[in-house]
């Protein structure tokens, strides 16, 4: 055998493995967001999640979970952009940093998880205002939207004019209420939003 055709056999080889290891360690990339995207894996790995999220009235009870049609939005439709590479990077950045947050901070008590509510809900809304409300979006069709009352249709027109992403509007949808900050409506370009 000359070296020119192992040469050429090893390559084939390599790229034939690469692309095989590729595909399987997609395959299972793919299930492990799955199997980690579920309000069960969320609220059942992490007690504080069950306790203080999950199972709180204000979340059962919102339009999102007590629906007319049985279709609910879950904490990963919300919290995790879809993608493979982007369900894995957020699931990878936030896994780490929630543990990180768990192990660091002491949220043995309701006070003391609420105390530190303030400061996550605004950086979820950030993230939410700077991919433009992608993981809305995913539900949501911008252009299929029909507000049941005025008010919505002039808002929606004039948020689509200008626009300004859902975020900026629909806060507090799922969870205890946390008021926004001037910033951020400002940054958002609601305050000030006139005709
Ligand atoms: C319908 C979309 C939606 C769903 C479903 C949802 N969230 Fe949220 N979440 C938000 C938004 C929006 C914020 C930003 C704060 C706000 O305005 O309520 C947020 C904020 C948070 C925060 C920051 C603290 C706070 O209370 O604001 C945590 C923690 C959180 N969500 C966890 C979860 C978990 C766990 C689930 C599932 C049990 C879940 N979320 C389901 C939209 C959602
Ligand atoms: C998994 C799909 C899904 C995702 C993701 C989702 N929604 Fe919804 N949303 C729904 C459904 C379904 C309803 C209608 C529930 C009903 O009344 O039957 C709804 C209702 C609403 C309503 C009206 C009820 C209310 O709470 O005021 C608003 C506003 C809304 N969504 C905004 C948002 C925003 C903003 C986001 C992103 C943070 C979001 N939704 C993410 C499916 C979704
Ligand atoms: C400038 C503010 C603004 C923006 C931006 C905005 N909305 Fe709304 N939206 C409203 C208002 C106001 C209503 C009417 C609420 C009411 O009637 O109680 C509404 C109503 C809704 C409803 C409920 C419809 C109904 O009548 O029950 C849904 C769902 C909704 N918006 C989703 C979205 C989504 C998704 C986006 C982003 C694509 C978005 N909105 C952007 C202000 C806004």
């Amino acid at each position: 055998m000359n070296w020119r055709r192992l040469i050429t056999r090893s390559v084939v080889t390599a790229a034939f493995l690469g692309v095989a290891v590729g595909f399987a360690a997609a395959l299972s990339l793919e299930k492990i967001d799955q199997l980690t995207s579920t309000d069960t894996f969320c609220s059942d790995s992490c007690h504080v999640m069950a306790d203080y999220v999950a199972y709180q009235p204000v979340y059962v009870n919102s339009p999102h979970r007590t629906t007319y049609t049985g279709i609910q939005a879950g904490c990963a439709d919300c919290h995790i952009p879809e993608g493979l590479l982007q369900a894995t990077w957020t699931h990878a950045v936030s896994g780490i940093r929630d543990t990180w947050s768990l192990l660091s901070n002491d949220f043995s008590s309701r006070e003391k998880w609420h105390a530190s509510r303030t400061g996550m809900a605004y950086r979820v809304r950030d993230w939410m205002l700077a991919n433009d409300s992608a993981t809305c979006r995913s539900c949501h069709e911008q252009d299929a939207l029909k507000p049941r009352r005025e008010r919505g249709v002039r808002r929606h027109r004039l948020a689509q004019r200008k626009h300004v992403t859902c975020i900026a509007c629909h806060y507090n949808l799922v969870h205890q209420k946390v008021a926004p900050r001037r910033e951020f409506l400002r940054k958002a370009g609601v305050w000030p939003l006139t005709e």
